[in-house]
């Protein structure tokens, strides 16, 4: 983590006080779609949190979720900030994952981590999953970290001591702390051939005044149906919790993993002992899996919004790395029940909340001179053992141009991936014969120096970076291995962002009549990137 980032969120934490969430509010609104799933922080990476939750601490969002980046697998957690929902800005891990003080590397990787905040204590909490040790519990003076892990996991219901515990959340409601988990039974033996492959319940415990661990005693989050016929109820994960009115609610899915959708549960009751009454507010969750609530104020009319949010496709096993997220306000009915879910593709859904003056994020993207679009729909493309791509675009400005950064996704490659970064007279020039480039920079990277999500790559200006607005600038990307690269591309790309593409091998004419450049246009389309100046 960068020091001074760590400062601010001190300074951020040190000033949380009604009055700075308060008076200083304005009302903000910010406006999400069923499309656009891959979310960047403002240095333009992935924002790598599978299973993400958002919390407001102190006039200020956070968004808490497990990294895969580096093993395409859970290890460790990131955390990001904002004061608009829209502008993140990377805060770095919650603690340090390699430095074998945490309990994270194990089975389980720490997932669905929830962090809380003991306004007396001034503490924030986390409670993180690992595996069939139980819960780990870690507090911090920070709402990202460090984090320090207690000597020894929470306790559940010993009920559950022959299950292993699994998803989580933790939530303070009117002052009490509480868990909701799901314990996950390996040996049931309803379990088939093909599925279900494992049985997992939802159960609710309220945690010690300290919340720092659970009461010991759980009680069911089912619904009334008859349990051996019922595959929905037993197949519970993934939960949240939230309180509305008289209701408590829990939302979930069924077990899924972060595939390519699953049942979007809800489940409301006045009591956490029960009855609760079930809901499925979508058969594929909108291609997604639940992954949070949270309420947001608007401090003009005092309205709450409850934002529902799923980790979306693209993605899903085997890439988890290529997660998206997608977010929508549940739409309740006056007996407490809440609408389907919309999961048409164009759903575009506008939510006021409250913004405090805590600063705009900023970083090496949202400052960069030229850039695709920061809000496009972007989907990944894993082409580059087929293709060298040359992504072109005209100068914003007369300046110096210092680099060029775009996002690439690694698989097992055992090839570098290259870059250079160029500048050209015209494109007519550029797919003529023999027409050379005036190169500016090049940078190659192997796939241990590049992550499993979205994360950018740089290539440095190295020669003279002069140009005058208008100029052609270009960066090429190249990649054979038989493991391709993925980058992003978005459609409806402006005119000048043109994206070349040129077969392996393909250095000739092509054509009946031999003259067809080999070098073609991705009509429309542009590949995720950003230039800087100086
Ligand atoms: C906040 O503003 C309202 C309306 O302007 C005012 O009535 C109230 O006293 C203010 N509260 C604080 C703590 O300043
Ligand atoms: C935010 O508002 C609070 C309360 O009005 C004020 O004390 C503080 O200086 C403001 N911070 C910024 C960065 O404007
Ligand atoms: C939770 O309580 C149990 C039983 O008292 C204890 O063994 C365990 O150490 C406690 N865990 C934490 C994190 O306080
Ligand atoms: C916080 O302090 C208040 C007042 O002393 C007390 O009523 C409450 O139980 C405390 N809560 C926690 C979580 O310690
Ligand atoms: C993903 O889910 C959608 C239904 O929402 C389905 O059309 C599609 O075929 C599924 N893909 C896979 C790989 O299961
Ligand atoms: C079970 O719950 C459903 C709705 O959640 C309700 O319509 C039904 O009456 C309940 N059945 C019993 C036996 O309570
Ligand atoms: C931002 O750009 C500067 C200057 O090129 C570079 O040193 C720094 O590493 C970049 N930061 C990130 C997070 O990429
Ligand atoms: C990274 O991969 C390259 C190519 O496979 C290899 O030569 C190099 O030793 C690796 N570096 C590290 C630190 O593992
Ligand atoms: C850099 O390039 C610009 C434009 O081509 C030129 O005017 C300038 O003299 C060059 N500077 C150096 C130090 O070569």
């Amino acid at each position: 983590m960068r020091v001074s980032t760590y400062l601010a969120a001190l300074a951020t934490a040190a000033c949380a006080s009604a009055k700075v969430w308060g008076n200083s509010t304005t009302a903000g609104s910010v406006t999400f779609d069923n499309n656009r799933k891959l979310l960047f922080d403002t240095d333009g990476n992935q924002i790598d949190a599978v299973g993400a939750k958002i919390n407001e601490f102190g006039g200020r969002y956070y968004l808490y979720g497990n990294s895969v980046s580096q093993k395409d697998a859970f290890y460790g957690i990131k955390s990001y900030s904002s004061n608009d929902l829209l502008n993140w800005q990377y805060e770095g891990y919650l603690f340090d994952i390699d430095d074998g003080k945490n309990p994270c590397t194990g089975s389980g990787g720490c997932g669905r981590p929830h962090i809380i905040y003991n306004q007396n204590a001034s503490t924030y909490i986390l409670w993180a999953n690992a595996g069939s040790v139980g819960y780990q519990v870690a507090t911090s003076d920070s709402p990202t970290g460090p984090f320090v892990f207690q000597s020894s996991p929470a306790m559940i219901d010993p009920q559950f001591d022959g299950l292993q515990p699994a998803d989580h959340a933790v939530e303070i409601i009117d002052g009490k702390g509480y868990l909701v988990f799901s314990a996950l039974n390996f040996r049931d033996p309803r379990a088939g051939s093909l599925f279900p492959q494992v049985y997992q319940t939802l159960h609710i415990s309220e945690l010690t005044d300290d919340f720092l661990n659970t009461t010991g005693v759980s009680y069911p989050v089912a619904s009334n149906a008859t349990a051996e016929l019922d595959f929905v109820d037993q197949q519970a994960e993934s939960p949240d919790i939230f309180k509305r009115g008289d209701y408590f609610y829990i939302g979930g899915s069924n077990t899924c993993g972060y595939c390519n959708g699953t049942l979007a549960l809800l489940y409301r009751s006045e009591s956490i002992q029960g009855p609760w009454t079930r809901q499925i507010l979508a058969g594929y969750g909108c291609n997604s899996q639940f992954e949070g609530v949270t309420p947001l104020t608007d401090p003009n009319t005092g309205e709450t919004t409850y934002l529902w949010s799923g980790t979306s496709v693209p993605g899903g096993d085997p890439r988890v790395g290529f997660s998206g997220h997608i977010y929508q306000p549940l739409e309740f009915n006056a007996d407490g029940s809440v609408q389907d879910l919309d999961c048409s593709i164009d759903a575009e859904f506008t939510v006021a909340f409250p913004k405090s003056n805590s600063t705009t994020a900023t970083g090496n993207a949202t400052e960069a001179g030229d850039a695709s679009p920061a809000l496009a729909v972007y989907s990944p493309v894993c082409d580059s053992d087929f293709f060298t791509l040359y992504q072109t675009w005209p100068a914003s400005q007369d300046g110096t141009i210092e680099s060029v950064s775009l996002n690439v996704a690694r698989g097992h490659q055992e090839a570098a991936l290259s870059l250079t970064l160029f500048k050209f007279s015209s494109h007519e020039d550029l797919l003529t014969p023999g027409y050379k480039w005036t190169q500016l920079g090049t940078a190659s990277f192997f796939a241990n120096q590049t992550t499993w999500v979205f994360d950018t790559v740089t290539v440095p200006v190295s020669t003279n970076g002069t140009v005058s607005k208008g100029e052609f600038l270009g960066v090429s990307i190249a990649g054979f291995d038989v493991s391709p690269w993925c980058h992003l591309e978005y459609d409806g790309a402006d005119e000048d962002y043109i994206l070349y593409a040129q077969g392996g091998g393909q250095y000739s004419l092509r054509g009946a009549q031999g003259k067809t450049s080999p070098v073609y246009q991705r009509v429309g389309k542009s590949v995720k990137f950003f230039a800087t100046y100086a």
